[in-house]
């Protein structure tokens, strides 16, 4: 019997563009493994949407020159379309600015302070006497308090590396406008987060998760203590209390709500406005997080110390696939330092799958990995096409020429034929376990492998020759058949992170249907025999040395 599971990528700021190092943490192992999983039949929901209040907010509109309001909704559509071109199959990408959202973390806001978990405490912050407002550390700048470097941030010094409270600073002027900044009391509400560390140290002694985040998420729980939720900014959910006008919660706590808020557009979308109950109200329920690393005490610490102020059960994280970063040939991807691929650029010259496939096969899991545009180009022609592509279309153009694309019976079985068959089946259950444990890499390489061993038994059995003398009938027939079991059985098995390609063998074997909507049973299934295939169309093409000399030169140009 299978349970309901909900499967959730970070919401993803909306203050800029998507681009492949969050594809590679957060959103690509989470759809790859939602694919695999509705194949396997689960009953999974995969919520996702745009982060859309705070300082990384603000700051990005104000240098754009938008208002917040246009700034989000740009971003908003922009990213949408992208996540649709690179196959990210949500069941709902939500924005944390439609009104439902609001509703539901101000519900939680109160209940939490009725039951006294949210303290108010007075305190001097860093105040702008010129703009008559209170100003985030992100936009303050000062004499460092340690070295005196005088144009240090406002949360740490990026010359001596010291971090510290804005407050610390000494001079502290407006980053936007360099006028001086005085310290005034102001009133911010505080989540009690110590009075959970008990209830978290033992929920998380459960949790058989990396140790690099169980580590990390201890280390947290040992320094609990209360934590300003509410922010001076115009811009974010109104804290609802009469005395805290002008205030607004802060983004790490109305943003991850908003997985249960967006749950719930999805359920009203649905017409079944209770629906999202079955997920996050259902202890048989399972939540999953697939994050970056930078966001792992937020979903492992703070979020489940929120939902268990509540009375209500909600789901609170069972697994957090955590990935490391992922840089751009070395660095952080920057796009205000020109340091960046721009996505839909990108996506005219390559396609989905190509990038797919990259980020699958050099996934960040257990280390940093980077985009390397030579090396893009050696996988996607040494392997995608060269073994993957050049294989399955070698099997259809055969089969297309000698049988005029009707798929042949498998009538006899030597020993070779045996071995092919039992491995097209251990690489269906080597990926399987793969794709459950979140091995991308693994994932990818047994594709791979597959691909290769096709080959081999192709090169081996030689068809060609076969089919000079009529008396080998049988055997050419069950040569040709069992490749084209192999070239379904790729189909199926490359279908979690190439689902384009993988749909275009399943149409070029004759099949009318979506091999997403197939179920992972029918892999070990044979073809039916005589099915008339489609006429074969090459799946991938070669990139060419010149083509990635002008990337490279158009990265380095906008990085001079
Ligand atoms: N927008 C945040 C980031 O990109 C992630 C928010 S995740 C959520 O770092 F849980 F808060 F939604
Ligand atoms: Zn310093």
């Amino acid at each position: 019997m299978t349970h309901p599971i909900i499967v959730t990528s970070a919401l993803l700021y909306a203050n800029g563009p998507l681009h492949f190092g969050h594809l590679a943490g957060a959103y690509l192992p989470a759809d790859v493994y939602v694919r695999y999983l509705r194949m396997k039949r689960e009953d999974v929901l995969f919520i996702c949407g745009s982060d859309e209040y705070g300082v990384a907010i603000t700051l990005s509109a104000d240098m754009a020159g938008r208002s917040f309001q246009e700034h989000v909704d740009y971003f908003h559509h922009l990213n949408q379309k992208l996540f649709l071109k690179m196959d990210i199959s949500f069941d709902h990408y939500s924005r944390t600015t439609w009104s439902g959202h609001a509703k539901t973390v101000q519900e939680f806001f109160l209940e939490l302070y009725e039951k006294g978990f949210i303290e108010e405490k007075t305190e001097n912050h860093l105040y702008s006497p010129e703009d008559q407002r209170f100003l985030a550390d992100r936009y303050v700048v000062g004499i460092c308090p340690h070295c005196g470097y005088e144009q240090a941030r406002g949360d740490e010094c990026q010359k001596c590396g010291a971090s510290y409270e804005a407050t610390d600073l000494k001079n502290p002027r407006s980053k936007m406008s360099d006028a001086p900044l005085i310290l005034k009391p102001s009133k911010h509400w505080y989540y009690r987060f110590d009075l959970f560390q008990q209830r978290l140290l033992e929920w998380l002694e459960k949790k058989d998760w990396k140790p690099s985040v169980v580590n990390l998420s201890k280390q947290y729980i040992r320094e609990l203590h209360a934590r300003s939720i509410t922010r001076d900014l115009d811009w974010g959910i109104p804290v609802p209390l009469p005395e805290a006008a002008g205030k607004v919660l802060y983004v790490w706590f109305d943003a991850p709500i908003g997985y249960i808020s967006a749950t719930k557009e999805w359920a009203e979308l649905q017409h079944d406005p209770d629906l999202w109950k079955k997920y996050w109200l259902n202890p048989q329920a399972e939540l999953i997080h697939f994050i970056g690393k930078d966001n792992i005490p937020f979903h492992t610490i703070f979020f489940p110390a929120t939902l268990m102020g509540l009375d209500t059960a909600y789901k609170t994280v069972d697994q957090v696939p955590a990935n490391e970063f992922f840089l751009l040939e070395g660095k952080q991807f920057s796009k205000s330092e020109g340091w960046y691929v721009d996505l839909s650029t990108f996506l005219e010259t390559f396609t989905a799958d190509q990038i797919r496939y990259y980020l699958v096969a050099n996934a960040p899991e257990n280390a940093d990995s980077d985009f390397s545009w030579r090396e893009f180009q050696a996988r996607c022609n040494n392997e995608l096409l060269a073994k993957f592509g050049n294989f399955v279309h070698r099997v259809l153009v055969f089969a297309q020429q000698r049988y005029q694309g009707k798929i042949p019976p498998i009538t006899l079985h030597d020993e070779g034929d045996m071995q092919f068959m039992e491995n097209m089946h251990r690489c269906i259950d080597a990926i399987d376990g793969a794709y459950a444990h979140f091995s991308l890499r693994k994932a990818a390489q047994i594709v791979m492998e597959l691909a290769q061993i096709g080959n081999v038994y192709f090169d081996m059995k030689k068809p060609w020759v076969l089919a000079k003398d009529l008396s080998n009938k049988h055997l050419l027939d069950t040569t040709v058949g069992l490749c084209l079991e192999c070239v379904k059985t790729l189909a199926f098995i490359s279908a979690p992170m190439i689902p384009s390609s993988a749909q275009k063998i399943w149409a070029m074997l004759g099949f009318e249907t979506n091999l997403c909507d197939t179920s992972w049973e029918e892999a070990k299934k044979n073809l039916p025999v005589h099915q008339q295939m489609t006429s074969p169309k090459p799946l991938f093409v070669k990139i060419e040395d010149s083509v990635i000399q002008v990337e490279l030169d158009k990265l380095y140009h906008q990085n001079k």
